[in-house]
């Protein structure tokens, strides 16, 4: 056994999850199509397809998830086994509006959180509540282009508003949007339409939009943080920064700058929810690349006027880039400008194993934004093999877990950085995000189904499930 730091009395350790990926029901209860009922099974390597509409004969994995809308009482008490003393997942906006514009919200789908939620705080968990995790109502991606629309700012602010509303005695902790800075990798047509709602064409300007849809989304985010302290003082609201930071391969001066740059573009939006500011490099870039944003006066004071209570942020691992010779701009482009690092290990799907960055990203943070953090994601998603007496020997996992999360008490004992708490992703088997696939397993619950929804969808322990009891048992001292 390792000897971890304990962590501070309150200390919130839990898991993490989202509601597309794991509550399946996608027609239960009134519920409305999202975008994530119209992406299709990928596989590693091999990306989903966003259909026109959900289509015969394909799959869509986020109609079953694992089941959660109909088994949570099961898994809660897993949880509470487990010791957790909160729980991470999202609203589905979907189960409020179906379709996302509508005046009056459906009953029936507050009704199921309201369910769940007291669930939880039966068991002495307290749920953690991200608004929009990858799961925008289809109708406004297709009626209203999601967020490079302004009207989307209206929209968002009455959902959130809403169960702000209806739950402000069960959750106390928010976030606004998850990993709103996945979508740097503008390039990429899925993260621009799981964050943003945006389906462009060839020949539209796929940064500027990204840029201006992400604008409205901050502008939205920082209305939802001023409205919640309305609604209720208590409320902590937080943002949600997917953190992999970007080293430099060498000590180059062009490889650091490239690395400098890198980070600003990939963490500009944390400075925004933190600072309420823009910062001062990204005015001269919109110049520089001749974008005509809108941005408004009143969109700056309201930004000031909304910045986050805490700093959300997901750490699965860390990236490399470095300088191109003869280039003075540094513009660099994600995933382009990424290059291989020499010093660590991936995982199965190529994701960079590095528990040092988690520190190293924590004690950045807390220098450059001063708030609290909270780690709402971290984890190992592998293949797992279930033996035939039902058990998984998943020492891979504990062992992915016990580096990182010694590099976050270390953070928090060694160098002062203040933390709420830590959510393990995936804390029970669900679909992937990016493949869509069962196969890619991050829990400490085992659930039998595949890729194609087939299986008892039983659960069972896996040999992580009994090591994470005894770390929140001990409060982080027995790793
Ligand atoms: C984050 C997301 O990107 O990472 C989650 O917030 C996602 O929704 C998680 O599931 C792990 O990624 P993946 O692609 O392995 O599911």
């Amino acid at each position: 056994m390792t000897k971890g730091y304990k962590m501070p009395k309150g200390f919130l350790w839990g898991g993490a999850v989202a509601a597309h990926q794991l509550e399946g029901g996608w027609e239960a209860d009134g519920k409305g199509v999202s975008i994530a009922d119209v992406m299709t099974a990928g596989r590693n390597g091999v990306p989903r397809k966003v259909t026109d509409g959900v289509k015969d004969g394909e799959i869509y994995p986020n109609h079953w998830g694992n089941d959660f809308y109909h088994r949570y009482p099961e898994d809660d008490k897993l949880f509470a086994e487990m010791g957790f003393k909160c729980f991470r997942t999202s609203i589905a906006w979907t189960r409020i509006f179906p379709n996302g514009d509508e005046v009056e919200p459906n009953e029936a789908g507050l009704k199921f959180y309201d369910d769940m939620f007291d669930d939880l705080l039966s068991h002495g968990i307290q749920p953690v509540v991200t608004l929009s995790h990858f799961e925008i109502p289809y109708h406004l991606v297709k009626e209203y282009g999601g967020f490079s629309n302004r009207k989307m700012i209206d929209f968002f602010l009455h959902f959130a508003k809403t169960v702000f509303e209806r739950y402000q005695d069960k959750v106390k902790y928010w976030m606004t949007f998850n990993e709103i800075n996945n979508q740097t990798a503008w390039s990429d047509p899925h993260p621009l339409l799981q964050n943003s709602g945006l389906q462009l064409n060839d020949d539209d300007n796929w940064e500027q939009a990204m840029y201006q849809a992400a604008h409205y989304e901050l502008v939205a985010s920082a209305l939802a943080v001023q409205a919640g302290h309305a609604i209720n003082p208590d409320f902590q609201i937080g943002c949600m920064v997917a953190m992999c930071p970007i080293y430099p391969l060498t000590a180059k001066p062009q490889d650091i700058m490239m690395a400098e740059r890198a980070m600003q573009k990939r963490y500009w939006y944390g400075d925004v929810h933190c600072l309420g500011e823009y910062p001062k490099w990204l005015p001269k870039y919109f110049d520089r690349k001749g974008f005509d944003m809108d941005i408004t006066a009143a969109d700056l004071a309201t930004l000031k006027a909304g910045t986050v209570d805490y700093v959300g942020f997901s750490y699965y691992m860390s990236f490399v880039t470095k300088g191109r010779d003869g280039d003075s701009d540094y513009d660099f482009k994600e995933p382009e400008d990424f290059v291989e690092n020499p010093y660590v290990e991936k995982s199965d799907w190529g994701w960079q194993i590095d528990p040092t960055g988690l520190r190293y990203a924590m004690n950045w943070m807390q220098d450059r934004w001063h708030l609290p953090q909270f780690i709402v994601e971290n984890g190992f998603g592998a293949y797992d093999k279930r033996e035939a007496d039902g058990s998984v020997h998943d020492d891979y996992r504990i062992s992915y877990f016990r580096d990182h999360i010694l590099a976050m008490e270390q953070a928090v004992a060694l160098d002062g950085v203040d933390l709420i708490g830590y959510t393990p992703w995936g804390c029970i088997d669900l679909v992937s995000a990016s493949t869509g696939e069962m196969a890619k397993r991050y829990g400490f619950i085992y659930v039998d189904a595949d890729d194609n929804g087939q299986g008892s969808f039983d659960r069972s322990k896996k040999d992580s499930f009994d090591w994470y009891q005894q770390v929140i048992t001990s409060d982080g001292e027995d790793l």
